[in-house]
């Protein structure tokens, strides 16, 4: 009797830790079936130095409309439905051409330039925190906001609205209810097209979307849909890898402790994190266009390719002995932002976000602890960007 391959991606029991079971599927086979949240049998790569060939393979797709497209979850069923992709579900040539309209906005000059800004929101949610706690929720009250106000600021999307954006994007990343979630995604991208519109027609409107709107050079469909697609991938993952981040180094005093003492740790600190932490299982996903031969194994058109950082950066070839979190190693060669044509747009704002806001986190707070153990955290579902929706701590 055969067995039916496992499912993936698996739910986590640690939040800040990969699920148990992926240090079996580590020692297996580079290329090997899995089951999907939609029961698709689909290829999962496991290694490292496969994982980035097949990221800069152009016969694998990331148009979620292709049949055989890996439905990981709820959120990627209802991005098969959608006419229209975003950027990360978009392919060349139509990709490059909007990916070169953005990059402006995210290149390592630019982004410094909001040193000074970033530095500004870090400390005034500490401010807010610090007058109302101790105890605070790190999640609720830090993590979740700094990056929310960031990505606002950089999109020109108005925060006074952020009780309304904050709503429906916990509809649409949190259900497992295709209606509740197709409902949610409709109302944001309503509220973005108006805000196109908007833009237009005043001529001081601020950010990416001000710099675009009416220019000609994209839709305003597109737009709309860009402005959304950024919004939530702006916040989601640097809200989960600032609170993850905190606690694993609350779990590791003596690293902690090494960081705190020296400014220019934190850069190596934060790469350790992004590889330990691989945040983005729901990420890397791909679909086959045509016959590809990798390792003896044929994946055929039409087979959809999951391609997790939560498996190649735990690879021990290229970092020893990997389950070890090292603020000393040399992490930078991690594929937690992606590989290839799809790399993070956003990942040198990430960065310098993580790096200030866990600066500044303990020069102001420095007795911060957690009051209940890593292990009784609430880890996400499998299929959604990893992370905590609430860290009780005190100081
Ligand atoms: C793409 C992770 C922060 C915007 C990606 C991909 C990963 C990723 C793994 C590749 C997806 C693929 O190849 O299919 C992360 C992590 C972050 C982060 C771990 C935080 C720690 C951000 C931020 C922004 C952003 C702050 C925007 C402000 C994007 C966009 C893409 C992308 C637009 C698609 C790029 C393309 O298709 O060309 N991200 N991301 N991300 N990310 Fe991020």
């Amino acid at each position: 009797m055969t067995t039916a391959p496992p499912a993936f991606p698996q739910p986590r029991v640690c939040p800040h830790l990969p699920p148990p079971a992926y240090a079996e599927l580590r020692q297996g086979p580079a290329l090997r079936r899995v089951t999907t949240h939609a029961g698709q049998l689909a290829w999962l790569v496991t290694r490292y130095d496969q994982a980035r060939t097949l990221l800069k393979d152009p016969r694998l797709s990331s148009d979620r409309r292709r049949p055989g497209f890996p439905v990981i979850s709820v959120q990627v069923r209802l991005l098969t439905e959608r006419k229209r992709q975003a950027l990360i579900g978009m392919d060349p040539p139509e990709h490059d051409v909007q990916r070169r309209m953005f990059l402006p906005d995210f290149t390592v000059k630019k982004v410094g330039e909001r040193r000074a800004d970033i530095e500004r929101i870090v400390h005034e949610a500490l401010d807010d925190m610090t007058e109302h706690g101790p105890p605070a929720d790190l999640y609720r009250d830090f993590a979740l906001p700094v990056p929310f106000r960031v990505i606002c600021r950089l999109l020109g999307a108005p925060w006074e609205d952020r009780d309304f954006f904050q709503d429906a994007i916990r509809r649409l990343v949190r259900t497992f209810d295709t209606a509740e979630g197709r409902q949610a995604g409709a109302e944001l991208l309503a509220y973005f097209e108006y805000l196109v519109t908007e833009c237009k027609t005043r001529p001081d409107a601020a950010g990416l979307i001000g710099r675009l709107a009416g220019t000609g050079r994209i839709s305003d469909d597109d737009l709309a849909l860009a402005a959304m697609s950024l919004l939530i991938a702006g916040h989601e993952t640097t809200a989960a890898m600032i609170s993850l981040g905190a606690v694993t180094l609350m779990e590791n005093p003596e690293q902690l402790a090494a960081i705190r003492a020296d400014p220019e740790a934190i850069k190596p600190a934060v790469e350790e994190l992004l590889r330990f932490q691989s945040i983005a299982d729901s990420a890397n996903l791909r679909v086959a266009t045509a016959d590809i031969e990798l390792d003896g194994v044929v994946i055929r058109a039409g087979e959809g390719v999951l391609v997790p950082g939560s498996l190649a950066n735990r690879d021990a070839e290229i970092f020893e002995d990997p389950d070890t979190f090292d603020v000393r190693r040399d992490a930078g060669g991690h594929i937690a932002f992606g590989y290839g044509r799809h790399q993070c747009l956003g990942q040198n704002l990430a960065r310098l976000e993580l790096q200030i806001a866990l600066t500044a986190l303990w020069q102001r707070i420095p007795t911060l602890r957690m009051t209940v153990s890593a292990q009784e955290l609430t880890a996400r579902p499998p299929g959604a960007i990893q992370g905590i929706d609430a860290l009780p701590v005190t100081w």
